[in-house]
């Protein structure tokens, strides 16, 4: 699996060689949402240093499709079934400034952008309801989208919701120059530096795998909350999903597209050399509950191949976002006694526009400023504050309850070591292992998440450890990849099969 957009860039910054010193703001995690907060309180003064895990862009960003659009598939309605209108009206204003800044970021750092109009489409007459509702939803808040009835696309076209004029870009290149931009504002960005601590007390230490930092307030852009007192891994759902690109000759630049209803299909083009590149998206499910994800990524070029003859895949990836539970995204502070961490997350797989506002209201909480529409990014309503306390403790027994059920019906591990390309789960000297073949080579690593305790699940397109708790990853030796977790999976070598 490789990712097109990684394939084609080269200029992401590599690691900064220490990590200490005292900061304003520490913000974690080097996505749209912690680079563009970085870029943002570096122009209003702040002493800001970004600790990033891996690179640049090595989360959920990197991996995306970039549209940056306001029209998004059929998340107005979704929200207006769960939300007040004003706080609807809300979400799509903090869009539309997430959309301006970006564009404007991109045109004063020479960030590639097209303008196509974003498109929310029906494949059959029986989704025409869904798009026909987003569309009510989308006049009633004051989007200027029109009706397209027909279109020349190679795919089932049953009708479509359009908003002209919104954007696309390549997701690194946006990354590199805001990192960019960061460090010549001041910004101290630390890439393979992984955050393992963040500190509640007077010594407002922040503790990464490669020193510690000591910073007044601190953000957590790592997608999913790390060191995540508020419970937001209940609150929020880990969704993976796929992508492909493709060449094709003659292909023409598209407009964007999303499906209304379920498989999702998402198309684009972008500018490759004197041509275009097609991606396509899809097929997304909860993190470690497919049967076979390999399957999920084949079904979506099996898809591709058929409607785009003559075209050839070229990269397959896959990435996860978070959907919270409540339809708005969360941005505020960790837990509502305590502003001195704050949060970013469940962006619904909007993260572009949506990062981008998040990064406006984050900035406002730490210095002043916060914007009007800044209430539907609240990261506690009012009565989530009343019951916080009870609410994780609630979770966290869900969590434990989860957890015992599927180690009590594991069975022992087979005598055999998995064949090529696989993994299983089972119980050995009492415990939950997993034991994979990758490349000749067979591992046993800890079954249990280092995170709360889940049981890990084998990812045979990626050949990972996925947990479907709250949607942690590990590679086949334990290394730790993405999700709340903060640790690796220990190695058990001599526990399992082979
Ligand atoms: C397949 C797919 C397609 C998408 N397409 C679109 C689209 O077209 N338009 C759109 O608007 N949105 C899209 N999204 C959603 C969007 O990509 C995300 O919402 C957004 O990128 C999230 O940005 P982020 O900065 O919050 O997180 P990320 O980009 O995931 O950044 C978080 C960073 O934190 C780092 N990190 C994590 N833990 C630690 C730690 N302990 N210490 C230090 N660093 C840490 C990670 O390494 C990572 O680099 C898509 C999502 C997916 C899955
Ligand atoms: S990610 Fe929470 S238990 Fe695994």
């Amino acid at each position: 699996m490789e990712n097109y957009w990684r394939s084609m860039t080269t200029s992401v910054p590599g690691p900064v060689a220490a990590v200490g010193g005292e900061y304003d703001v520490a913000v974690i995690g080097a996505g749209i949402t912690g680079l563009s907060t970085a870029v943002m309180l570096a122009a209003r003064g702040c002493r800001v240093v970004v600790l990033e895990a891996r690179r640049v862009g090595a989360g959920t960003t990197g991996s995306s499709t970039a549209k940056v659009s306001v029209l998004q598939g059929r998340r107005q309605s979704e929200i207006a079934a769960k939300q007040s209108s004003d706080l609807l009206a809300h979400y799509v204003a903090g869009g539309r400034f997430g959309q301006d800044w970006l564009l404007h970021f991109c045109a004063s750092a020479g960030v590639g952008v097209q303008r196509p109009s974003a498109v929310t489409y029906a494949v059959s007459p029986d989704e025409v309801a869904l798009v026909e509702e987003e569309q009510r939803v989308c006049e009633d808040v004051g989007l200027p989208v029109t009706w397209r009835a027909q279109d020349d696309v190679p795919f089932p076209f049953a009708g479509g919701l359009v908003l002209a004029d919104q954007a696309q870009l390549d997701p690194l290149e946006l990354l590199a120059a805001l990192a960019a931009d960061a460090t010549a504002r001041g910004v101290r960005v630390c890439t393979g530096a992984r955050v393992t601590d963040v500190d509640d007390g007077p010594d407002h230490l922040v503790t990464t795998d490669r020193g510690s930092v000591r910073a007044d307030r601190v953000v957590l852009a790592t997608g999913i909350p790390i060191a995540d007192r508020g419970g937001f891994f209940a609150r929020v759902a880990p969704q993976r999903s796929y992508a492909l690109a493709l060449r094709l000759p003659d292909l023409r630049p598209s407009d964007m597209y999303l499906s209304a209803g379920s498989p999702t299909r998402s198309i684009r083009t972008t500018p490759h050399g004197e041509g275009q590149t097609l991606l396509v998206g899809g097929n997304s499910h909860p993190v470690g509950s497919s049967r076979s994800e390999r399957e999920a990524v084949e079904d979506l070029a099996a898809w591709a191949l058929r409607h785009y003859q003559g075209a050839e895949v070229t990269h397959r990836w896959s990435a996860q976002d978070y959907h919270p539970i409540d339809a708005l995204p969360y941005v505020g502070p960790l837990t509502p006694s305590n502003d001195r961490v704050l949060v970013a997350t469940g962006f619904a797989k909007w993260g572009l526009t949506t990062g981008a506002a998040a990064a406006a209201v984050l900035s406002g909480l730490v210095d002043g400023g916060v914007p009007e529409w800044a209430d539907a990014f609240a990261s506690w309503s009012r009565h989530e504050v009343a019951g916080v306390g009870t609410g994780v403790k609630q979770n966290l027994k869900v969590v434990a309850d989860l957890v015992g059920d599927r180690v009590a019906a594991l069975e022992p591990v087979p005598d055999a070591a998995p064949l090529e390309g696989t993994g299983c789960v089972g119980r050995a000297g009492g415990r939950p292992v997993a034991i994979s073949t990758t490349d000749g080579v067979t591992r046993t690593v800890s079954a249990t998440c280092t995170h709360l305790g889940g049981v890990v699940h084998w990812n045979d397109a990626e050949r990972s450890w996925d947990c479907p708790l709250h949607g942690s990853r590990f590679t086949t030796d334990g290394t730790l990849i993405e999700g709340p977790a903060t640790e690796d999976l220990p190695g058990l070598e001599g526990t399992g099969a082979g």
